[in-house]
């Protein structure tokens, strides 16, 4: 398995398409910028991941630019309190998003000068409500670090991929799965464009066969992928 042309191929259609959708939180990442400025970016991808997580691009964009017009930066959010921003979160569902962004604001206010952590790792173990999703999204995007990203779009996109004939949410298959979206990502120059570029294909191309339907994700009709490639793809 060989994720060069997979690769290239990605982000040749990705720069085609990813501005048509006009989502505020995209700005391409510029290594120039300062460990302050590129903290500041990481926050608003952030804001913008929680939100999508639930709800769709479309619906968010609204949401998301009244939020940074209320709450510029971390340090803004962190000083005010949940009926705020609950009030804000109006309309979007799951409250407990809100609740756990607040949270994770005031522990990085509090305790690391307002500044997310730079890498996955460190932001994963020390922010409430960021997991290893999130997590991936933003420092990928934000710092530029090699990290892969799995939801619901990647999941079905790479079963498809590679064939994958497995319980979905097997821990065998989540393995192989955040193992495939490692291979994509790794030593890459661009790996927050290759994780955009693969939720979005998810999202919009590749999409489950019917609503809330990820079972089967796999292309019934290919081959199952040889347990010698899937074993190699595990261990690069
Ligand atoms: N859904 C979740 N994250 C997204 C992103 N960065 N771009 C588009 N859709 C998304």
């Amino acid at each position: 398995i060989n994720p060069v042309p997979l690769r290239s191929a990605l982000l040749e259609w990705y720069d085609k398409v990813h501005e048509l959708r006009g989502m505020p939180w995209r700005k391409p990442y510029n290594p120039s910028l300062s460990r302050e400025e590129r903290a500041q970016r990481a926050y608003e991808v952030w804001i913008s991941e929680i939100m999508l997580q639930q709800t769709q691009v479309i619906t968010v964009i609204p949401y998301y630019n009244k939020w940074m017009q209320k709450f510029p930066t971390i340090r803004d959010l962190a000083a005010s309190d949940i009926e705020t921003v609950n009030g804000l979160w109006k309309g979007l569902g799951y409250y407990s998003r809100a609740a756990r962004i607040l949270s994770g604001a005031q522990k990085t206010s509090e305790e690391f000068h307002g500044l997310l952590p730079d890498n996955a790792k460190d932001m994963e173990a020390t922010i409430p409500g960021i997991g290893r999703y999130s997590a991936g999204a933003i420092c990928s995007i934000a710092y530029n670090e090699c990290v892969p990203v799995l939801d619901g779009n990647v999941h079905r996109l790479l079963s498809r991929v590679l064939a994958l004939h497995a319980p979905p949410k097997s821990k065998k298959t989540l393995d192989i799965l955040w193992a495939g979206a490692g291979v994509m990502v790794k030593d890459s120059k661009r790996p927050g464009d290759i994780n955009q570029a693969l939720i979005e294909l998810g999202s919009t191309v590749c999409k489950p066969w019917c609503k809330g339907y990820n079972r089967f994700s796999s292309v019934e009709s290919q081959e199952a992928t040889e347990d010698s490639d899937i074993e190699e793809l595990c261990s690069l």
